[in-house]
């Protein structure tokens, strides 16, 4: 290669999401495999709405992940899915009546979140009495007074479950056991700053506490998402998995309460790459501005990111600008993806792939000012078309509309 050739980049047509399944292979046995070794009486669940994309529900359920749901819409897709009710957690604070009735009568491990949850699944129970209504609740437990520095509502409380300092964990417990109900599950959750061993040690304290106190038999522990996972980090599920055993190992037994993990991101993110393509250049002052057919839209939805992604491009070896500005198709300011110094110009029609984007991306999936773009599965070598690109078709089929013409195809509009 001359040193102002451009490195070529194998990939599907631009702008496209790249799921690899090597990588997702590798992550699931990862998690499953330390499961197997600290707690295997346990439930590895997929939380859907870090990516809710059917081919990789399909991918969960082939591997024997469980779904974890927030709600009734995730519950139904899941359904269709091919999930039976017995694979399914179903958490979130905002759960229908309906679902949630049908939830408890087919057997879906439940984690209540609302005083009106409560309410309906006591109602069930005295409606009932032959049924057996077993139910979890979700706890809400001060992280930041546990480990500083992590929560991630710097200086509020939690929104989600039930506190036990107040008391309304053990209302709830006592609202429900009058009904005939059974506390059977606690709920643990939290997101975390670092995702450290130490906010699960924290959690399965919480638990351990509470187990005593309240003179619980559990028949799980749900100890929620959160982590990280990265498939150059080889032991990080098992320590996670580990310290959870360790804490808990005295309280409960390991062969009749079953630990629940609800993974996303610590699975899809690395799994997952997006392909785009270079537009065109500009330059203006010192910078150069380079328009890409990707947009932070697609790979930073919220907006959060630290504008450094692991990065490939095709830009021509040997070559150097000072301060390039990778940019978004939109019109916004601020849809800047990075800025790349002192490196290889990238030029129009250069393919730039960023790592690491598979969770709460296309769950955020954006219709501004472009459609969700295409999705596509790498397996042994072989892409796969998993989701087309979205387009005007789809999104005005979705509309009342007052017109009624197909819109017209872009050869037309010439
Ligand atoms: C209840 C619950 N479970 C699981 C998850 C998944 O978390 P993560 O994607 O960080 O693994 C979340 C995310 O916020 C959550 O709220």
């Amino acid at each position: 290669m001359t040193s102002t050739e451009h490195p070529r980049i194998t990939g599907p047509p631009t702008p496209a999401f790249v799921i690899d399944e090597s990588t997702l292979n590798i992550l699931v046995s990862r998690f499953q495999n330390a499961l197997a070794k600290y707690w295997p009486h346990s439930v590895m669940s997929y939380s859907v709405k870090t990516n809710p994309l059917p081919w990789l529900l399909t991918y969960m359920k082939r591997r024997g992940v469980w779904a974890e749901v927030v709600s009734d819409s995730e519950y139904r897709l899941v359904r269709a899915i091919g999930y039976e009710p017995g694979q399914i957690v179903y958490n979130g604070p905002v759960k229908s009546r309906a679902v949630l009735r049908a939830a408890l009568r087919n057997g879906s491990l439940t984690n209540l979140d609302s005083k009106r949850e409560v309410r309906w699944a006591a109602e069930l129970a005295e409606e009932d009495p032959s049924l057996d209504v077993r139910v979890g609740l979700r706890v809400n437990w001060d992280l930041e007074g546990r480990c500083p520095g992590e929560s991630t509502v710097d200086g509020e409380t939690s929104r989600f479950g039930f506190d036990f300092d107040n008391g309304d964990l053990e209302a709830a417990i006592s609202e429900l056991a009058a009904a005939g109900a059974n506390v059977v599950g606690l709920h643990m959750h939290r997101n975390s700053r670092t995702k450290s061993l130490a906010v699960y040690r924290a959690a399965a304290g919480v638990v351990a506490e509470i187990i005593s106190k309240l003179n619980l038999d559990l028949d799980w522990i749900d100890i929620g998402g959160g982590f990280f996972g990265s498939p150059n980090d080889a032991t990080r599920f098992d320590d996670y998995i580990s310290c959870i055993h360790t804490e808990l190992e005295a309280i409960v037994d390991l062969n009749r309460t079953r630990l629940v993990v609800e993974p996303g991101g610590s699975v899809i993110a690395s799994s997952v790459e997006f392909h785009a393509q270079v537009l065109d250049t500009k330059d203006i002052g010192r910078q150069r501005f380079v328009i890409t057919d990707t947009s932070r839209t697609d790979i930073d939805p919220l907006f959060r990111k630290k504008p450094v992604y692991d990065i490939d491009t095709e830009a021509a070896l040997g070559t150097s600008h000072p301060e390039q500005v990778i940019v978004g198709f939109t019109c916004m300011e601020d849809d800047r993806l990075m800025v790349l110094k002192d490196s290889p110009k990238l030029v129009e029609g250069d393919r730039i792939v960023f790592r690491c984007v598979g969770a709460y991306t296309m769950s955020f999936g954006s219709s501004f000012i472009e459609f969700p773009p295409a999705v596509y599965a790498l397996h042994e070598n072989l892409l796969t078309l998993v989701r087309r690109a979205g387009d005007v078709e789809d999104y005005l089929q979705g509309n009342i509309w007052t017109g009624g013409q197909l819109p017209p195809t872009a050869a037309q509009l010439e």
